[in-house]
């Protein structure tokens, strides 16, 4: 069982309701089972989300994820076997759709709006440890 950092960007999808509140709660029960780590930014539109664990848990957790109807167009921006978590305290830390978020990864941006699928896999990870924290 390897340790597997997995990274994907989706789109909103409007037409279902999206309670942040309510997924992260048993997103979060069932990461700690997993021990899956990670981060998740809702930018209002989009989700850049990183999952990191054992390869196994990382990969049916991405599966599950991406049969979600409250989201679409999901890109798998990068996964790769790593040395050592980044968000190793968190079930999944959660990044709201704050001005300053918003302002913070543009630093990390080619183009002056926030276009997460033409960020590389570092750029987004360098972002999403810069942000503040929501819930
Ligand atoms: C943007 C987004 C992020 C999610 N993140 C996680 C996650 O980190 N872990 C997880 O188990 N489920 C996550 N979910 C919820 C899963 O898609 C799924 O609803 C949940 O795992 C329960 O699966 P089940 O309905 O097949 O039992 C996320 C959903 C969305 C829309």
């Amino acid at each position: 069982m390897l340790l597997t950092r997995l990274i994907y960007v989706s789109d909103l999808n409007a037409d279902v309701s999206f309670e942040a509140e309510q997924m992260l709660s048993s997103a979060r029960k069932l990461n700690k089972s997993n021990f899956v780590t990670g981060a998740l930014w809702f930018t209002g539109a989009q989700f850049i989300q990183v999952l990191e664990g054992g390869r196994h848990a990382v990969s049916e957790t991405y599966h599950r994820i991406a049969k979600d109807t409250r989201h679409q167009n999901i890109e798998l921006v990068s996964c790769n076997t790593v040395d050592e978590r980044i968000f190793q305290d968190w079930s999944m830390g959660f990044f709201g759709d704050t001005e300053t978020n918003r302002a913070q990864v543009l630093k990390f941006s080619v183009t002056d709006s926030l276009q997460p699928e033409r960020m590389t896999a570092d750029s987004l990870l360098a972002a999403l440890r810069s942000l503040e924290l929501s819930e």
